[in-house]
Formats: structure tokens, C-alpha cells, sequence
């Protein structure tokens, strides 16, 4: 089957459950990029509110080494790209998260560049580009997604010229003086561009494509002298132009808010506060456990509070929800012992057997009971030290209609650009982290709702709905390639 409409994603929107008997079942995944592309896929493919393309077909990898999976799920064409072992690590544990990652994460680990994990890179997104090439129709629209395929959009204009081809990154764009590290930045850059439309979160990342494109692609590419021009928005080829411009995604915000309102959640919030022992002052954070995230930032951020004493451990506790994320990679295992050291320390000393006012989840936490604590926190804290936009922090905002709560939000996140009635922390800055905590938890009432009421609006007025269609209408308009 091929579709009018094709998403390349590394992974699939799919969970896969083996019985106790060995029968497989497949069901739609939630998860970052996941949940953001979810509901849109929807609507194109057909269900609800009709949209531009007819038929719709997702590209991804299942998530497992299996060659034989063929999952199906409701209402998505799937075609499996299947990876041997050897390819998740060297494609997506190597070059996508030991090379990509740490590079376009402001190098908070140090990036490895090993040629055997490129040449991987390389083959994998080939096998992507020819996947894509198979699944669409004449003239489809494909939208690849993230920085594990950066090569798809060139490889792919190769084998479909007929094709309209968009490209979004979900993380940061670095600028020139850290990009340019990358021994394969040509080839990559060179990749980017087989697309119609680039999309970034912010402006920035966009500003940073075009300068780069300038200053290394400028005098010629690899397959010959061509002056390539990059300037407002747009990078200008021989044959074609290439639009670049800022995209920042957002959430199914309405859906969120929707689930976050039914008796269920709502119950089990109230339920989640009692376990705790119905404390004072309820803080959370949400993220895969990752050290982009600044898990360890918050932590030790509330020992200090805590010493200093400027909150109560007695009636204060921090819950951390931390789902686990690609362990095999070992600045991952660094990180996480970091964190449950801090957390146990922090336990030992401010806690007592009962009650220890942090408590540490390593598993991922199904989607009501996730909502049901957004619902239940006074304070949600989001110190990330780089992330391209932070989907949890638009998440707890949609689930709070009676605006309590309050938001912690490092000016590292995408969203600060959006959400600067929050409280903005620099996370580098043990000041800066502690007295945006301690004010979140005390300033007054009208003062917190207040700044809620202006945060939430911005999300449920701005959509993943209105992301996608903001973007598939500027590649819509985009001039076909030659
Ligand atoms: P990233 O894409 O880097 O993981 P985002 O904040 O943009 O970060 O998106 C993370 C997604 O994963 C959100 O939808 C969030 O609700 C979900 N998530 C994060 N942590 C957990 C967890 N512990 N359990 C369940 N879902 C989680
Ligand atoms: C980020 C990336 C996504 C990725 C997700 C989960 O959101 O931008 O591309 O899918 O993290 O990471 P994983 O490595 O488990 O796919």
C-alpha cells in the first residue's frame, strides 16, 4: 500500500506486548515525538475532521532488534524498518545518541566521532529514504522527522524528485562554533537540504542553519562548485530554494485537558496526596532520565533548600517520575547514578523512615496516573540545562483549568521562549535555581494564579494541531523541486 501522506520517523507509534502463550499484540505508543505527531496523524489519515491527504502511512523502526515484527495498529499504515543489532548500536545508540545528541545538546557530554558508527548512520538512512520512497504515492507529501535521519530528505529527492519533502528537528539546532565540530557536518548539512521546508523550534535554530549552510556549503558542495545562498529564510541552490523557518511544537492540548478532567484522574489525584501523607507543598517533575534534563540540578537544588532551611522537608515532597532512556549508552548510567546518590543522600538526611520527602519512580508511568500528578502538584519543575522545546512542561499546563499550580521552567527549554511568565530559572546558577523554587512554592495565591492563567492560555491556544498544519501549509506553498 503507498499513502498521500508519509511520516519517517526513527521510531514507530507502537508498543509491542508478547503474552505469557507468545501471541504478540501491537498497541499506539505514547511518547514524545509520538504523542506530538498522534493526534495529527489522525485527522490526516482520515479520522476526524478531514483532512488534505486521503491516506497516511507511518516509516519507523519498532523499537526492538526483530526482523520478523510487522506491527499494525488502528488507523496507521505501518512499514517496519527493521535494525539488526549491530545497527541500534551503531546508528542509534553511536551516532544518534553518542554523536547527534551530546553535540546538539551544548556538548554537556563530550560527542564521540568514530567513522565505523557514521558509516552505519549512513546505511540506516538509506534504508529509511528507500522505505519512505516504497510507501509513497505519486506527488505524497513526507515528513521526516528528528536527528536520527538528518540524511533521509537528500537520499530521498534522489529516488522521488516528484515528492514534496518537509524536515523537522525535535531537539536544539547548535550554531556554527559547535556544529562544526562534526567530521560529516558537509554531508549532513548536505542531507538537510534534499528537503522543500526545514523546520526548528525556535528562531534561533533556524538563524543557526542558515549561517551554517552559508559558511560551509558557501564556496561549493560535494557534487560541485554551486554559491550556495542563505538568507531570509530561505537557502538558495542552483536547481531550487529550500525554505528554513522556526516551528515551536506543542501538545494535543484540548485531548490533555479532556483527560486530565475525568472523575478517574481527578480521584486519583486526590488519592496520590494522601498517600504522600497529604503534605504541604507537593513538587514533581517528569522527565526521561536523561542528562539534558537536570534531574540532578532540582535535586540538589532542594538539599540546599533544604539546609538552608527555606522549605520544610517535613512538609514538603518532590516526586520524580524519571522513565528510563537508553541505558545502554554510558553518560545515561552516569547520570542516573548521580541523581538516586543525591536522592538517597538527600533522604538520609532530611527525611526520616517514613516519610523521606523525595520519593524516585525509574519506570515509565501510564498516561492517567502522569496526569493524575500533574493534577495533584502545587509546584512542576522543568530545569533542563538544553532542550529543544520540553513537552511535560506544556502538558502540566493543560492539565491545570483551575490554575493552580505553578511552573518552574529553565530558560535552557524551548518553551521559555513561549512561557516567560514562569518562573524562569538559569539552571548553571544555584541562585537563580533555589529562589525560583522557593518563590513558586511561596509566593501568594492570586500571584501564582495569575501567572498560570496567561501560561495556560498561550498552550491551549497554541496546538500540535495548528504546529502541523502551520507547518504542512508553508510546505504545501513551497515550490516543487526539479
Ligand atoms: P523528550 O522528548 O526529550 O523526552 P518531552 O518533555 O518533550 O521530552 O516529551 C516527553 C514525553 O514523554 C511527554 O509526553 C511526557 O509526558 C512523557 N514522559 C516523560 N517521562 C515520563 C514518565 N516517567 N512516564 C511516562 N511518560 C513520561
Ligand atoms: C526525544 C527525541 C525523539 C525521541 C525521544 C525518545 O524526544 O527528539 O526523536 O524519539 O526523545 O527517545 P528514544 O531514544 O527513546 O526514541
Amino acid at each position: 500500500m503507498t499513502a498521500d501522506f508519509v511520516v519517517v520517523a526513527n521510531r514507530l507509534p507502537v508498543n509491542k506486548q508478547t503474552g505469557a502463550d507468545g501471541t504478540v499484540t501491537w498497541t499506539r505508543a505514547p511518547g514524545g515525538l509520538v504523542t506530538a505527531l498522534a493526534p495529527i496523524f489522525d485527522k490526516q489519515a482520515g479520522r476526524g475532521r478531514p483532512g488534505k491527504f486521503d491516506t497516511g502511512a507511518w516509516v519507523g523502526w519498532t523499537g526492538s532488534a526483530d526482523s520478523d515484527d510487522d506491527p499494525q495498529v488502528d488507523g496507521i499504515e505501518i512499514h517496519p524498518v527493521h535494525l539488526s543489532a549491530t545497527e541500534i548500536n551503531d546508528y542509534y545508540e553511536g551516532f544518534s545518541n553518542s554523536t547527534l545528541w551530546p553535540l546538539y545538546h551544548d556538548v554537556l557530554v563530550k560527542p564521540e566521532y568514530r567513522a565505523d558508527w557514521w558509516q552505519v548512520y549512513v546505511g540506516v538512512n538509506r534504508r529509511f529514504a528507500q522505505a519512505a520512497s516504497a510507501a509513497a504515492n505519486p506527488g505524497a507529501t513526507v515528513w521526516v522527522q528528528d536527528y536520527q535521519l538528518q540524511l533521509v530528505p537528500a537520499m530521498l529527492r534522489e529516488l522521488r524528485p516528484d515528492l514534496k519533502i518537509g524536515f523537522f528537528l525535535h531537539i536544539p539546532f547548535p550554531p556554527y562554533e559547535l556544529f562544526s565540530q562534526l567530521p560529516w557536518r558537509r554531508e549532513i548539512l548536505e542531507g538537510l537540504l534534499g528537503a522543500d521546508l526545514l523546520g526548528f523550534h525556535l528562531p534561533g535554530g533556524a538563524q543557526n542553519f542558515l549561517t551554517l549552510a552559508r559558511r560551509i556549503l558557501g564556496a561549493n558542495t560535494s557534487t560541485g562548485p554551486v554559491g550556495v545562498r542563505a538568507d531570509f529564510g530561505t537557502v538558495t541552490l542552483p536547481d531550487r530554494t529550500v525554505q528554513v523557518g522556526a516551528f515551536p511544537i506543542s501538545i494535543d492540548s484540548a485531548g490533555v485537558a479532556a483527560q486530565a478532567s475525568t472523575e478517574g484522574v481527578r480521584q486519583r489525584a486526590v488519592a496520590i496526596r494522601e498517600e504522600l501523607g497529604n503534605p504541604k507543598t507537593l513538587l514533581l517533575g517528569v522527565d526521561r532520565l536523561d542528562y539534558t534534563k537536570g534531574i540532578d540540578v532540582r535535586v540538589q537544588a532542594l538539599e540546599r533548600i533544604f539546609a538552608d532551611g527555606r522549605l520544610d522537608p517535613a512538609d514538603t515532597v518532590f516526586v520524580q517520575l524519571a522513565s528510563p532512556s537508553r541505558e545502554n549508552v554510558e553518560s545515561y548510567a552516569r547520570v542516573r547514578d548521580v541523581v538516586e546518590r543525591t536522592v538517597a543522600h538527600v533522604n538520609g538526611t532530611y527525611g526520616t523512615v517514613a516519610a523521606p520527602p523525595i520519593r524516585y519512580l525509574l519506570q515509565p508511568v501510564p498516561r492517567d496516573e502522569l496526569l493524575a500528578y500533574f493534577v495533584a502538584a502545587d509546584v512542576t519543575l522543568v530545569t533542563p540545562l538544553r532542550d529543544g522545546m520540553n513537552l511535560v512542561t506544556k502538558e502540566y499546563l493543560a492539565c491545570r483549568p483551575d490554575l493552580g499550580g505553578a511552573l518552574v521552567l529553565s530558560e535552557f527549554t524551548g518553551a521559555a521562549m513561549e512561557l516567560s511568565e514562569s518562573y524562569l530559572m538559569n539552571p548553571y546558577d544555584p541562585v537563580s535555581t533555589d529562589d525560583a523554587i522557593v518563590a513558586a512554592v511561596t509566593d501568594d495565591d492570586a500571584h501564582r494564579r495569575r501567572r498560570m492563567g496567561v501560561l495556560r492560555d498561550q498552550v491551549m491556544h497554541n496546538d500540535v494541531d495548528q504546529w502541523a498544519q502551520s507547518f504542512l501549509a508553508t510546505l504545501a506553498g513551497t515550490k516543487p523541486g526539479e
